[in-house]
């Protein structure tokens, strides 16, 4: 059963004040999840959570995982102006976005933010606006199915994002040669695990990746992202990930591969949004009618235009009778 994190009385109460429907977050959820994140990988001396912020673009939630020690993955010009807004700029911005508009580029280079180029053409493209930076990153796909075991997580041959490993060779030469010094590799392979391998198992593609890179080109390999992904159990009975278990497992595959290379210096950086939000945060609605015909119906006072997501792609939403 999921337990709502407020009760009918509660929310009787807020109601006076802002009537429904409206949504509410759960602070020291929020709170308490992201120090569990940043322990859970603590081993890590660079780590940062960037907080992907288009999975709750509001400034006041942003305020309270900054304060947490988060960053902000942002992918377009308005989730940049959220983070500037909230006082979060420079390197504790990841800017990872595609098909970027040259003023989003722009802005990204203004705040200083690390720029995470998804394609080895945005490369001259963003030369026109702005001097490349000394700390760069490019995004990795590495194509074919992505599985675990027999399980097929994901499909990134079929994914737009990212450059081929040729590519990422390219990229970072080409970056070199206009003066970047520090570089990083992202990835995003599959959505929404529920597997406490997921991190573990990419982490060993990157990690792999970024000793060849730093091999072959002679250059510092500063960080890795392993941007977002982790799941979040959607029905009462799933069970959701153990992000202790995750943090050891990428621990022991940075020992793996990493240590043995000289490359103890890398920072690891994740880019959650799913994970660090969605169990936090409810949307509240009155039930204002029933209608009995073929079927039975219960007709609330929110509508899509409060949560849009379930309509758009059939997301599982859980829907809890507060009080029953
Ligand atoms: C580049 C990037 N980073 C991070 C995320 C966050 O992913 P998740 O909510 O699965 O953690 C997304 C989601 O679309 C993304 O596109």
């Amino acid at each position: 059963m999921k337990k709502p994190f407020v009760s009918l009385e509660q929310i009787q109460e807020i109601k006076k004040t802002y009537p429904t429907p409206f949504h509410i977050y759960d602070e020291k959820g929020i709170r308490e999840n992201a120090r569990a994140v940043n322990r859970a990988f603590s081993w890590n001396k660079g780590f940062r959570e960037y907080f992907a912020v288009k999975a709750t673009p509001t400034p006041g939630i942003l305020q309270i995982l900054k304060e947490e020690g988060c960053g902000a993955d942002c992918s377009s010009y308005t989730e940049l102006q959220i983070a500037e807004a909230v006082g979060i700029t420079g390197h504790q911005i990841m800017f990872s976005s595609n098909v970027t508009p040259a003023e989003d580029f722009a802005l990204a280079a203004k705040l200083g933010a690390i720029i995470n180029f998804d394609d080895i053409t945005h490369i001259p493209f963003f030369e026109k606006i702005a001097p490349i930076p000394e700390t760069v990153c490019c995004r990795y796909n590495p194509g074919g199915v992505f599985q675990v075991s027999n399980e097929i997580m994901d499909n990134p041959g079929d994914a737009k994002y990212g450059m081929t490993k040729e590519q990422m060779k390219e990229a970072f030469r080409m970056l070199k040669e206009k003066g970047a010094k520090h570089f990083g590799i992202h990835s995003f392979l599959a959505s929404s695990t529920s597997s406490n391998v997921y991190y573990p198992m990419l982490s060993k593609i990157l990690f792999e990746l970024a000793v060849e890179l730093k091999n072959e080109l002679d250059i510092h390999i500063a960080f890795i992202n392993l941007s977002g992904g982790v799941g979040i159990p959607y029905h009462p009975d799933e069970e959701g990930c153990d992000i202790m278990a995750i943090g050891e497992g990428v621990r022991k595959v940075y020992e793996e591969v990493l240590s043995p290379a000289g490359m103890d210096d890398v920072a690891i950086f994740t880019e959650m949004g799913r994970y660090m939000l969605a169990p936090y945060g409810a949307l509240v609605a009155e039930a204002i009618h029933e209608k009995h015909i073929y079927k039975e119906y219960i007709g609330l006072d929110a509508c899509a235009a409060n949560l849009m997501r379930p309509a758009m792609y059939g997301a599982y939403h859980h829907i809890t009778v507060l009080g029953k």
